[in-house]
């Protein structure tokens, strides 16, 4: 673990938030190469979620929203809190499951507990008071439950359909922990799909089983993912039936995203507080009134915090002694992460830095690759040196520009994972690398 934080900000993954400041409960900040990392997961759940399928759509909602929405969710109720106890001693305060009997901070005995809503809270306007009172959204899925009509409607959609948003999130956790693990402000990226209630079982399933095989298909090997049945008395206030899938942490088996049957529970209380009619008309049905209902909601949810937690961990390698017959018999690192996630696809390495005839070739192929592919230009240190700090990135592809490129115009390319080396010709370079 220790490992992975020190590397993540080492290579500009990820940075503790206004670090200069001494850092800021549990915030973290993506670097450079953290930031292009994340946008590939997200470009990945986006095209699984909604470019391959006709029948789902996206949607933005703002993280603001009406403080009604989180009445009618049951947010704002003793469903969406931490039991928390409070040292007597010294007063610091811990989740319930988090501790024993003892005060881990002073060793002081601990208060009954109370419940403690996660709920953000801000203000809306210059006055302070009850009135202006708003939340930042606790999860994103719920700016789609008050915008199913309109997409509906707007998008001539029947039942089942599903609508998927990535954005922001935000608890007020009281033991944020384990790096980018649990954290207070987080990403999400949430697909709803809304289904007959009859159906709803056989729609779990099948959601289920794409989930995991996302996860399978960006690289994250099968013992090092699982499934765990929400028992029903752990089943949050929404829920009819929850799996979490599971991955193995430096710290243990953690949940890194929940499948959730929500059954009508949203649907219902946004029509009961809002006054507007959420039911589904099923056009085939012959008499109106008979073919109306609640759609069932079969939840996908997963933060891209953890996600990249996970593919950065399992990407992660160590190799004692070096790769390759001119290993310095170093330790070396290696990001073995899928090439769709890599966050720098292509490095153009000029063999020296002092002939002006190579800097020059390999600015050119430089100006050829990056507007079509993240692209690095390194032209300090060992050409094995340079090899090994892209490594360490996973950056997929390193293109040396040598003496014998200004003769023939070809470079040499050496695959990240293989590393073995091929000639292409510069102008066959793009078709090669895509
Ligand atoms: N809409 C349902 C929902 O929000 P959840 O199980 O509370 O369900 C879903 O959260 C996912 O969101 C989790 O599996 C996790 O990946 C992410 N998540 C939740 N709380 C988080 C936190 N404090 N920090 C980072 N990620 C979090």
């Amino acid at each position: 673990m220790q490992k992975l934080v020190s590397f993540s900000k080492r290579r500009g993954f990820i940075f503790p938030s206004s670090e200069i400041y001494g850092g800021f409960g549990s915030c973290y900040d993506y670097g450079p190469l953290g930031v292009e990392m994340r946008k590939n997961i997200k470009d990945a759940w986006w095209s699984s979620m909604t470019r391959g399928k006709d029948d789902i759509v996206g949607i933005d909602a703002s993280i603001l929203m009406n403080p009604k929405i989180w009445e009618a969710s049951g947010h704002l109720s003793a469903g969406f809190a931490d039991e928390l106890v409070e040292c007597k001693k010294c007063h610091h305060r811990f989740r319930e499951d988090f501790v024993k009997d003892k005060c881990p901070d002073c060793g002081g005995s601990f208060t009954k507990s109370k419940k403690f809503n996660l709920m953000m809270k801000t203000f809306v306007g210059p006055v302070e008071d009850d009135a202006s009172v708003a939340y930042l959204r606790a999860e994103t899925c719920q700016g789609i439950y008050v915008n199913f009509k309109n997409v509906m409607q707007s998008m001539r959609k029947k039942v089942p359909f599903g609508i998927a948003q990535i954005g922001k999130a935000f608890r007020n956790e009281i033991n944020p922990k384990d790096f980018i693990f649990r954290t207070r402000e987080f990403e999400q990226m949430e697909m709803q799909w809304f289904c007959p209630p009859k159906d709803a079982d056989k729609f779990f399933e099948y959601w289920l089983k794409k989930r995991l095989n996302w996860y399978y298909d960006l690289g994250i090997s099968k013992k090092n993912l699982r499934t765990y049945e929400v028992p029903k008395k752990e089943l949050a206030h929404y829920a009819k039936r929850a799996v979490d899938i599971e991955y193995k942490f430096p710290f243990g088996w953690k949940e890194i995203e929940g499948v959730h049957n929500r059954g009508d529970w949203d649907l219902s209380n946004h029509d009961k507080h809002s006054g507007e009619d959420l039911k589904y008309e099923d056009p085939s049905c012959a008499k109106a009134t008979a073919g109306k209902y609640y759609p069932y909601v079969i939840e996908t949810s997963v933060g891209v915090d953890r996600s990249m937690f996970t593919f950065l961990a399992e990407a992660y390698q160590e190799i004692e002694g070096g790769r390759g017959k001119n290993a310095k018999k170093e330790m070396e690192i290696v990001l073995n992460i899928d090439k769709r996630l890599a966050p720098v696809k292509v490095a153009v390495l000029p063999l020296v830095k002092n002939n002006p005839e190579i800097v020059k070739k390999a600015r050119q192929v430089y100006d050829l690759l990056r507007a079509d592919m993240v692209c690095l230009y390194d032209e300090s240190g060992s050409i094995g040196r340079r090899y090994r700090r892209l490594d360490e990135i996973g950056c997929v592809s390193a293109i040396t520009v040598d003496f014998d490129s200004l003769e023939d115009d070809s470079v040499t390319v050496r695959d990240r994972d293989t590393m073995k080396q091929k000639r292409v010709k510069i102008d066959k370079l793009l078709e090669f690398l895509s």
